[in-house]
């Protein structure tokens, strides 16, 4: 485990992006792991700049998404599909069919979920999972628990998150209660990990996931078990 602390969210931004764009020089065909939230916000704006300085050709780069609201069809401005579109993909030269975020709205979300896993086992896997990391120890929408679960699954959030969630939304009553998610199964078998936090908010959380025990209580101390795991943090 390699923890980065940095002095701002910029360099947090810079760092994260250049450890995302060595992986796409190095393997272009990469299956990249991305998340959401505000966070990676800076990366893909970095990302964004290489690609428009012709340091970077997604064109054979392959993504697969950490989660999506339940009930938020993609054209929602809430949703994480959209998010994406408008911070990354609409932005690079990624082929919008290599893109995939989980679907909010799958008739049978249970079988979505094994299909989506599937989906990325035959891709040969994920080269680089990018993460945030929620207040409470959350990693993508798997939230504290008596037990890690490994699916892609579907997940009721807990008050704290969808409080920390409003401020995307006009009010609380709009936040989803319900998300479907990855599990700990396709995060820890990605070859690379990258958390990105940053703010005084997070400081817990990054204590009691990476200086704590492994519990699913805090989901993300599992990726202490991750062998290759980088963490990049700017807590002040
Ligand atoms: C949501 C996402 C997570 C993300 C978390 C933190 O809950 N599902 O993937 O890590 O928010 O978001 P932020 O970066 O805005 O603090």
């Amino acid at each position: 485990m390699n923890i980065i602390h940095v002095s701002s969210y910029e360099e947090l931004s810079r760092k994260a992006a250049d450890i995302i764009a060595a992986q796409v020089i190095l393997k272009p065909d990469c299956i990249l792991g991305l998340a959401t939230g505000s966070t990676p916000i800076g990366t893909y704006q970095n990302l964004i700049k290489k690609y428009q300085q012709g340091d970077l050709d997604f064109s054979k780069v392959t993504t697969f998404n950490l989660d999506e609201y339940l009930g938020l069809t993609p054209d929602h401005p809430q949703s994480y599909r959209y998010f994406m579109n408008d911070n990354l993909f609409y932005h690079v030269n990624v082929h919008p069919e290599c893109t995939h975020v989980p679907d909010g709205c799958a008739a049978d979300p249970k079988a979505y979920g094994l299909a989506y896993d599937q989906a990325i086992l035959e891709q040969g896997g994920i080269d680089l999972q990018l993460l945030g990391i929620g207040n409470n120890g959350h990693i993508a929408f798997n939230e504290p628990a008596d037990e890690f679960v490994k699916e892609t699954h579907t997940v009721e959030l807990k008050q704290s998150t969808i409080e920390a969630n409003k401020r995307f939304f006009e009010s609380i009553e709009q936040v989803p209660t319900k998300a479907i998610t990855m599990g700990m199964g396709s995060i820890m078998k990605a070859k690379k990990v990258l958390l990105i936090a940053d703010g005084p908010a997070k400081k817990e959380a990054i204590e009691k996931a990476f200086y704590g025990p492994i519990c699913p209580q805090v989901p993300a101390s599992i990726l202490q078990l991750h062998p290759d795991l980088t963490v990049i943090c700017h807590l002040d």
